[in-house]
């Protein structure tokens, strides 16, 4: 039952929005979610680039973490038969739509611009359905990031946490300061996206594979993943009362005002941080989940191109090009607070929480430990992403205790696949 008046209001609300507003000839139409201050300043890199280029641009935002509304009103627009020209969109949810039969073919501008070689393999494993470019990916987000407000913590003598034990001595030292620990959001996603980075911290790559994206229900209703809930236990004692149904920027603005000490998000927190002009190492710092250093829990956003009629094709083909070119992928992901989606992009113009990330998702994919982010879509498709989060929330809101949680977390699992 969750948001679903909100959500219905939400969609109707967009779809009167967008009803009777053609779309120029030489123009494209964007579903995304990107609507928090820094991702929108990502989003104007695009717009500008297509500006430059002749391409108009209609939006279309619907706001929402993870993308779960804006997959809802994708499916209105689709069923009334009205696409939008590209749509944001995460891992499986990309193969779910050109199983459909409803997504462009890409194919001509990949070859001519050499999509192959650049883009990293556990990328196109989205990006191509049966073979054929159905999407273009704009950038590597990973969540098992912790952010923090270095002032706040130098002046309580607190340095940057390197195991789990050390993070959980820091909430308690911020706690007996009478500042807000952490920062947290109360929605579905947010919480799924705080599980990806402690499943990853209590039994390394090995377990969150065999968990995540095997779904091993031995390993799912197991010892270590009732740890897990155990540790989600531990830091919901540390979020403030009013945490329920915030919204992921608004906790990123508690750790900025130096009202909280950490988040824990992907890295689109990053983009917050520099829009309110905050340096990194200076005014706030980047740290992995205290025990996940060297792995990383990856999602890419890409843009899915749907078939649309022949006058439109032009400014789609400009858009997908736009996307892949080198130098959007530098100026989009410094902002955006993500890394490039090619592997020939320098981190030159990146700041040293980029040049991190860059080098550890290199690294990570070296050593095979780049794994699916499982809260954004790419271990599984909706449906067990959807059956994961409902047990996460239910036992992050108290519902079940960590043990009940594991044996609801296999029952969940074997029942949406
Ligand atoms: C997307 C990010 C976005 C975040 C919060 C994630 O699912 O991959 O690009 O910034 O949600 O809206």
């Amino acid at each position: 039952m969750r948001g679903y008046l909100g959500k219905t209001l939400t969609i109707a609300a967009v779809l009167a929005m967008s009803a009777g507003i053609a779309r120029a000839e030489g123009s494209v139409e964007v579903l995304h979610w990107w609507t928090s201050g820094g991702e929108a300043a990502a989003l104007n890199v695009l717009k500008q680039d297509l500006q430059k280029e002749g391409i108009g641009w209609k939006d279309m935002p619907v706001a929402g973490g993870g993308g779960e509304q804006a997959m809802t009103v994708l499916r209105a627009r689709v069923t009334a038969g009205d696409p939008p020209t590209a749509v944001q969109m995460l891992g499986y949810d990309i193969q779910d739509w050109a199983k459909q039969g409803v997504l462009a073919n890409l194919d001509d501008i990949a070859a001519k611009d050499g999509w192959d070689k650049v883009v990293p393999a556990a990328l196109q494993k989205f990006s191509k359905y049966d073979g054929h470019w159905i999407a273009v990916p704009v950038d590597v987000h990973s969540t098992n990031w912790v952010w923090a407000n270095k002032k706040l913590l130098d002046g309580l003598g607190i340095a940057q946490p390197k195991t789990w034990d050390d993070f959980v001595a820091a909430l308690q030292k911020v706690k007996d300061a009478g500042k807000i620990p952490l920062a947290m959001g109360g929605q579905p996603w947010q919480e799924a996206t705080m599980f990806d980075g402690v499943v990853l911290s209590v039994g390394g790559p090995d377990f969150y594979k065999k968990a995540f994206i095997d779904l091993d229900p031995a390993t799912l209703g197991g010892p270590q993943m009732v740890e897990a809930f155990k540790r989600m236990d531990q830091l919901k004692g540390f979020v403030d009362p009013n945490f329920s149904g915030r919204d992921w920027n608004l906790a990123t603005a508690m750790v900025i005002k130096g009202d909280a000490a950490f988040q824990m998000m992907g890295d689109w927190a990053k983009g917050e941080f520099l829009r309110a002009n905050m340096k990194p190492g200076v005014d706030f710092m980047c740290f992995r989940t205290p025990g996940t250093e060297g792995d990383v829990t990856f999602n890419s956003d890409q843009f899915v191109m749907f078939k649309v009629g022949k006058d439109q094709q032009a400014a789609q083909n400009a858009m997908a090009e736009a996307v892949m070119s080198p130098s959007f992928q530098s100026s989009f992901n410094v902002v955006k607070g993500s890394v490039p989606a090619r592997t020939d992009v320098p981190d030159t113009a990146f700041d040293d929480c980029g040049k991190m990330a860059m080098a550890q998702l290199k690294q990570a994919n070296d050593k095979g430990t780049l794994l699916g982010s499982m809260a954004h879509g790419h271990a599984n498709p909706a449906a067990v992403k959807n059956a994961i989060y409902d047990v996460v929330t239910a036992n992050f809101n108290g519902d079940y205790d960590a043990e009940r949680a594991a044996k609801e977390l296999v029952k969940a699992v074997a029942l949406a696949q």
